[in-house]
């Protein structure tokens, strides 16, 4: 009997359980025999006394493929390289737990371990492997931000959500003639804001790839109206910023968490708005964590689905160190160390870029 480990980091995202169960339904489908277990919130489930781990049969992932979220959890406050450890004083440091990941890892009779994460869990997954772990990456995220794939699930889903949301202000901004700033996640990466925009038909987009010009959003929005009857929908993401600026968040809370946590840009900007002498009625939408959640669209079952499915004839492959990704219509596996090399951003000559500048959207650069 081989034992896999699977674990589930950073981020939730819609499709995790597909994947899990696209690894489950393989396994089981195949003439080896094979135990799959989950490591509850990441790895911190393998690392507690006594492990917090699940056994991962066709029972417990039956059905689970259209349910959002994680069934095995998951959890920003759990990275090896810095794990947060509490003092007997009660303040907090981190330590770097990876050799005793491994270590306890191989101690549990697992011997292969399959991480589904993003950029962070995969550089998680690297160090792993460089340690001697047979490991391998799928990709998660919404934000659509890893380069070595064409594209991750969950992004699909996200998109739907922001999508629908803006389908809903549009027709109350125009109803109350109102500009309408619809906040939307992505981190760096402008992807969602850009892929809302188009499929919503907004007037204004605002992307972290191109820092907007705030004259040119009161210009724009303006221009809008006549005698005070017009409406603007704007798009922006967390990340966007102006010319010069800087983004808007705040530090995480948490040890061992060194990201900035993105949000209120839109609320800024709503501010600018009002002081700058902008008639119109101003509001603000941040859609948060919506966006993350509940059931993923058939496209994302299916790529998470296929994922898994690939992820688990790579541990028969023994392609370690690697991780799947979508490259042209095409299943293919790329190392770890490709897959964290890059962030994936919009670039200005992008196809969509040039799509939404022919239909009047504007980036106010
Ligand atoms: O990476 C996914 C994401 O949802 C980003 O779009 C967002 O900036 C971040 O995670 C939010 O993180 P948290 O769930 O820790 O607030």
């Amino acid at each position: 009997m081989k034992k896999i480990l699977v674990a589930t980091g950073g981020g939730d995202c819609p499709g995790l359980n597909a994947v899990i169960r696209g690894i489950v339904k393989a396994s089981i489908n195949d003439k080896e025999e094979y135990e799959i277990w989950g490591s509850l919130q990441a790895f911190n489930g393998i690392l507690c006394e006594p492990a917090k781990i699940v056994k991962l049969d066709n029972e417990a992932v039956a059905g689970i493929h259209v349910k959002g979220g994680t069934i095995i959890q998951t959890t920003n406050r759990g990275n090896p390289l810095d794990f947060p450890m509490k003092l007997e004083d009660g303040t907090w440091t981190t330590k770097n737990r990876c050799q005793e990941l491994v270590d306890k890892i191989h101690a549990a009779g697992f011997e292969y371990v399959i991480n589904i994460g993003g950029d962070g869990s995969q550089a998680i997954s690297k160090t792993l492997h460089d340690l001697g772990l047979k490991i391998i990456g799928v990709p998660k995220t919404i934000d659509n931000d890893l380069s070595a794939t064409d594209v991750t699930f969950g992004f699909n889903t996200a998109v739907q959500i922001t999508t629908d949301s803006f389908d809903k202000l549009v027709t109350t901004a125009e109803s109350h003639n109102r500009v309408m700033i619809m906040e939307v996640m992505g981190r760096d990466a402008g992807w969602i804001a850009l892929h809302t925009a188009i499929a919503g038909g907004a007037e204004i987009c605002l992307i972290p790839e191109i820092p907007y010009d705030f004259e040119k959003i009161v210009k724009n929005i303006e221009a809008r109206y006549q005698d005070g009857v017009g409406f603007v929908n704007i798009v922006i993401a967390e990340g966007a910023k102006a010319k010069n600026g800087t983004v808007t968040g705040t530090a995480a809370k948490d040890v061992g968490d060194n990201h900035i946590k993105l949000g209120g840009v839109a609320i800024e900007l709503r501010a600018q708005l009002e002081v700058s002498g902008v008639e119109a009625q101003v509001r603000t939408t941040i859609l948060g964590h919506t966006q993350r959640g509940g059931t993923p669209t058939a496209f994302d079952r299916i790529l998470a689905t296929a994922m898994g499915t690939k992820a688990f004839q790579m541990v028969k492959d023994g392609e370690f160190g690697k991780m799947v990704a979508l490259q042209n219509d095409t299943l293919v596996t790329v190392s770890l160390a490709e897959a964290i090399s890059k962030y994936n951003v919009v670039s200005l000559d992008h196809y969509l870029i040039k799509t939404a500048r022919a239909t009047g959207i504007a980036f106010c650069d």
